[in-house]
């Protein structure tokens, strides 16, 4: 994908369509999950700079978030609600038929004029799956199916006969009518960070999620990834999870981090890390998302603090233009105060992110100066 480099860095939001905020945390979050909130939020995130939205996938209670809005139907209304956003929707193989999703999701596009997307992910809440009465497979066979969901839904996306014959799936002279009308396909979005997941990106997702993650380990990840997708000649973007707190002064950012993690709801982190040794850590490896993280970093649910997008907003731009530097297309944010913050962000933080990014073009652009000796 020669160039992408050098695009802008694209920004996306978590849409806050659980209960509890993106934070387990009892600090005072001034984020509501219901709609009305969520509509207003997604004109102003569509008019502050973000050019995506993605709405989590979650069906029944977890830890510290009691309600949910069911993601493919909220992220429709949020369509309907903004003009540009492109709306990200959760889902989990194993609890949709591909044909099914594929079908819901080319309407929304159509209706949306080509702003629908999915988020694959392959899931760590066996309850879920167990409780609905559903088998929970291990870890690698989940990858496994989501390889063949994905494959599926291009194949519908794609062809007027689609054929697929896999383990899981099997689809016989199908046509979906109408098809998207983004192209070649709605874009397919991937969670999860093991190396099941790593090989699945470099092989059929068009971006890869990696949760919050230091510099070097977002580096180790998008080389990885990169390795895999050159060895099968697939292009692949990448987007990084962070928690943003921007305030005038560094003091006053950190001093917000440190009560979100004082004021912890421990059972629930606690309960949390128990139920996400489902994940990569399961596996023989141990490699993946929660694999390694402390209390503090799963008092945010994707180690969104590790990324450091914690200060003022000069700071959080060096951040962000460094983690571009290593490979990031998109940063995907989740906030306190979402209707505060994300204006925040578009009027203080994106502004110096972009003369930055412009800084970086430039100084790309123009040699180098001899440096000579000191007059
Ligand atoms: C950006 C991002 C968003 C995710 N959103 C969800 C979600 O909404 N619901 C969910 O059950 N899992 C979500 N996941 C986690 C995936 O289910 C993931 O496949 C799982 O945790 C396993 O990760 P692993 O490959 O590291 O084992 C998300 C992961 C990432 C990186």
């Amino acid at each position: 994908m020669p160039g992408i480099e050098s695009e802008p860095l694209k920004f996306a939001y978590w849409v806050p369509n659980v209960s509890g905020g993106l934070v387990t945390s009892d600090i005072e979050q001034r984020t509501d999950w219901g709609y009305e909130y969520n509509r207003d939020l997604a004109v102003l995130a569509e008019n502050s700079g973000f050019e995506y939205a993605l709405s989590q996938v979650r069906y029944t209670a977890s830890y510290g978030a009691a309600y949910q809005h069911e993601s493919t139907g909220f992220s429709l209304a949020l369509l309907l609600a903004t003009q540009r956003l492109k709306v990200i929707a959760a889902i989990h193989p194993g609890l949709w038929h591909p044909g099914v999703l594929a079908k819901f999701i080319a309407s929304a596009d159509v209706i949306s004029g080509g702003r629908a997307a999915v988020n694959v992910v392959s899931g760590w809440f066996k309850d879920e799956f167990t409780n609905l009465g559903e088998p929970w497979l291990e870890h690698d066979e989940r990858y496994r199916r989501s390889e063949e969901f994905i494959r599926v839904l291009k194949e519908l996306w794609t062809n007027d006969h689609a054929e697929f014959a896999g383990d899981f799936y099997r689809i016989h002279d199908f046509d979906i009518k109408p098809k998207p009308v983004g192209r070649p396909h709605p874009e397919i979005f991937q969670g999860g960070n093991s190396t099941a997941a790593r090989k699945l990106a470099g092989r059929v997702s068009d971006w890869y999620f990696s949760n919050g993650k230091d510099f070097d380990g977002f580096s180790e990840q998008v080389e990885e990834v990169r390795g895999y997708a050159a060895a099968n000649d697939h292009a692949v973007r990448f987007g990084l999870n962070g928690f943003l707190i921007a305030r005038e002064t560094e003091s006053e950012a950190k001093a917000v981090l440190r009560e979100i993690v004082e004021k912890a709801n421990t059972d629930a982190v606690e309960g949390f890390r128990n139920a996400v040794k489902q994940a990569g850590g399961s596996t023989s490896d141990k490699k993946g998302m929660w694999a390694d993280s402390e209390f503090k970093d799963l008092v945010q649910y994707n180690d969104g603090f590790r990324t450091g997008l914690i200060g003022t907003p000069e700071q959080i731009a060096d951040r962000a233009v460094e983690y571009k530097k290593r490979g990031a297309n998109l940063l995907l944010l989740g906030f306190l105060h979402y209707l505060e913050d994300v204006e925040y962000f578009g009027k203080h933080v994106l502004p110096v992110i972009r003369a930055k990014e412009a800084d970086l073009e430039r100084g790309a652009a123009t040699p180098e100066p001899l440096v000579t000796s000191a007059p």
